[in-house]
């Protein structure tokens, strides 16, 4: 593994391209206008199947689907023929069993993002493989203190996560809170891109796409483009929103509305802070609360520089051959009028959030994310061969691509550790650690005084985060990885067991 040099990345591009011009696609990074597409349907929910005497069973199947987007007749495989999947909705202390069946011509598995649950046996297991035509029988089982918030499920077979999900495999987890927030209505949003070709097919992804992590043309809300919200002015909305993107970063702001955050992935803030916008990364969730005033409004996410080619060469963004957009992309609208509704009581504060800071901690250890070239660059060979490696470009943790059978992190189950989660790469890496969250405590030089809990944190390219972890509850062995999927499966990856 070499750093990477200015003609080998010339190169790779001069590659990518000539893969695109074959594959008739046309363009690397299309606007997320995206073309013919209509927009402007009332948001429409997907199924809510809610626990009964703490238990939720259900079958979920992963197939292909036909599925009508923004007026196009899409060819995509999603669970239970809905993009997304049905809401899950439990509470602490509930068991979640999930007959998960294959019908797709890959293999799968199912990953249950955010939620602290054992990862062993039929549980959160990323190890585990169902093949085409095989069904598994997952239990996930809350423990009595699962902080509430908004989580979400996905495929999480190494090498398949990004065409699975970017395919349409995602669902909502809503875990309720202890004590009810007093609002109007709540909204499930799941936010996701794709592209499709003319055929309605999934557009074929580039080696370059894959080596910045595909952006889809356009971007979806609950699988529709641009939908259309209505409330009455003086309402108060809890919207969850979940950023199942693959590679996608969103930059959410809502004018002419008070928006406040009252969640980041797990868990919820004791005191609703005020914001005018909210980065989030794949994997991702927010919950707002969103009091209403007479207009019309848009929530759109602005454009994210995440890094790219143009930094690696040490340019600067190269527009149109850069993932993120340079425009500003409209989610949804928000259309409010009428008679005032009821303003709901005021948002009772939450419990305040733990701080490992006062805790011993027992180990130290540093992660380093890097890419590089891998082998010998250059050849096109490198480009276009093998199943995994598509794109010639190693994707690393501490030097290492992702192997199963390896330990990578070796913990012991109770204790608390720090992580410095090193980014020498000229890209951004949204870091994701399984069943444990993280309370981010650094953020390059900057300390981070409030208790800040996430189970996906950015680390922005060439800079430095550090996180306290607590391995509490389960002994087992899972992952963490980057959340641009298209890194994980090329194996930026590692395994982490507490014992
Ligand atoms: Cu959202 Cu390991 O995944
Ligand atoms: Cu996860
Ligand atoms: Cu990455």
């Amino acid at each position: 593994m070499s750093p990477l040099t200015r003609r080998q990345l010339l190169a790779l591009g001069a590659a990518g391209a000539g893969a695109t011009v074959v594959g008739g696609t046309g363009l690397w990074w299309t606007t997320t206008g995206g073309t013919g597409y209509t927009g402007g349907e009332e948001l429409i929910e997907p199924q809510v199947l809610t626990s009964r005497d703490r238990i939720l069973e259900l079958e979920l199947t992963a197939a292909p689907a036909r599925i009508q987007i923004g007026g196009r007749e899409a060819s995509l495989q999603a669970f239970d023929g809905s993009l997304p999947g049905p809401t899950l909705r439990v509470a602490p202390g509930d068991t979640v069993r999930v007959a998960m069946h294959n019908r797709m011509e890959t293999p799968t598995n199912l990953h249950v993002h955010g939620l602290h649950v054992s990862p062993e046996g039929n549980g959160d297991n990323p190890f585990l493989s169902i093949d085409p035509g095989e069904s598994f029988d997952y239990e996930f089982v809350l423990p009595a203190d699962h902080p509430p918030g908004t989580y979400w499920y996905h495929p999480h077979r190494h090498g398949h996560v990004a065409d699975q999900v970017a395919a349409g495999l995602y669902g909502a987890i809503v875990v309720e809170d202890p004590e009810p927030v007093p609002v109007t209505r709540e909204r499930v949003m799941v936010v996701s891109d794709l592209t499709l070709d003319a055929a309605g097919h999934l557009a074929d992804v580039s080696p370059m796409q894959q080596m910045t992590g595909r952006e889809g043309e356009v971007v979806l809300v609950n699988g529709q483009v641009r939908p259309q919200i209505t409330a009455a002015p003086g309402e108060r909305e809890r919207w969850r929103i979940i950023n199942a993107c693959p590679s996608r970063y969103l930059r959410l702001q809502l004018e002419g509305q008070h928006v406040r955050l009252l969640s980041r992935d797990l868990g919820r803030l004791p005191v609703p802070e005020e914001i005018t916008e909210a980065l989030i990364t794949p994997g991702n969730r927010i919950e707002l609360l969103v009091e209403t005033t007479e207009g019309s409004s848009a929530l759109i996410t602005a454009p994210v520089d995440r890094g790219g080619m143009g930094a690696m060469m040490g340019r600067g963004r190269m527009s149109g051959n850069e993932p993120g957009d340079d425009e500003p992309t409209e989610l949804l609208t928000l259309d409010v009028s009428g008679d005032p509704g009821r303003t709901p009581t005021p948002v009772p504060a939450g419990q305040a959030l733990r701080d490992l800071r006062g805790e011993p901690i027992t180990a130290r250890r540093t992660l380093d994310f890097a890419m590089g070239m891998s082998g010998t660059m250059g050849g096109r060979g490198a480009m276009t061969g093998g199943d995994e490696d598509t794109t010639g470009m190693g994707f690393t943790i501490n030097g290492q691509e992702f192997d199963p059978a390896r330990v990578d992190t070796p913990v012991t189950a109770g204790t608390v550790e720090e992580w410095t989660l090193v980014n020498s790469s000229p890209m951004d890496h949204p870091v994701h650690l399984h069943v444990w969250p993280m309370q981010v405590v650094q953020d390059g030089d900057r300390d981070v005084l409030a208790p800040r809990w996430l189970d996906v944190v950015n680390v922005p390219a060439r800079s430095q985060v550090k996180v306290l972890i607590a391995f509490d509850d389960f002994p087992g062995r899972t992952v963490y990885h980057c959340h641009i999927l298209d890194h994980e499966d090329q194996g930026m990856m590692g395994t982490v067991e507490a014992r």
